[in-house]
């Protein structure tokens, strides 16, 4: 854990709460796990990560594979530095993989707006692969607005900020090992 004056000059006099401890994650990567490798027997999916948020989560979910997998990653742009999502996606780095006629399986961090993920959708059936799948750690059921199902869910949470696990407050905090709430005192 950061020691609380690195910790202070980063979130100033905001309150950092614990919201899914680091074995309460671990244990439902086992699950989904499971589900996942269940569903992809005998086949050979591109697991394709979503940065910079999913890249712990995405590195936990893999290793628990009973399936034989390829990795890519795709990196977009929409909270830019603050709290809120900006409204608008921006593809900063694109996939590398030839996904037409291959499984994709996409790894989210957290699904707020839906925004990210409608994006990514278009782009990855434009490209018309076997099937898409979608896992997210993290979805926010009262602001989403996606029409979709989305494959894989670990949590439900509110409408609330959350940081750790890969999830960042203005690019930092990405290493805590559990998942909190970041709030204004
Ligand atoms: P959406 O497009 O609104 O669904 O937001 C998706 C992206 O915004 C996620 O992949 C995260 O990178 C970021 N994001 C959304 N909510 C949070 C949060 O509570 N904490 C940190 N990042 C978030
Ligand atoms: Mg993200």
């Amino acid at each position: 854990m950061l020691n609380k004056s690195i910790l202070t000059s980063i979130i100033g006099n905001q309150k950092l709460t614990e919201l899914i401890s680091e074995n309460d994650i671990k244990k439902r990567i086992s699950e989904i796990a499971i589900d996942i490798s269940k569903s992809y027997e005998g086949r050979i999916p591109i697991v394709i990560g979503v940065l910079n948020g999913a890249f712990l989560f995405m590195a936990d979910i893999v290793r628990e594979l009973d399936v034989e997998y390829e990795v890519d990653f795709i990196k977009i742009s929409s909270y830019g530095n603050s709290k809120n999502s900006s409204g608008t996606v921006r593809l900063l780095k694109d996939i590398s993989a030839d996904i037409t006629g291959r499984d994709i399986l996409l790894i989210e961090d957290i699904v707020d707006t839906g925004l990210s993920l409608k994006f990514l959708k278009k782009r990855f059936e434009d490209a018309a692969p076997n099937s898409l799948a979608f896992v997210t750690l993290l979805y926010k059921p009262f602001t989403s607005k996606i029409d979709f199902e989305i494959d894989y869910i670990g949590f439900e949470i509110g409408d609330k900020f959350v940081v750790g696990y890969g999830l960042d407050y203005e690019q930092k905090l990405r290493g805590l090992p559990s998942i909190y709430t970041l709030t204004e005192d």
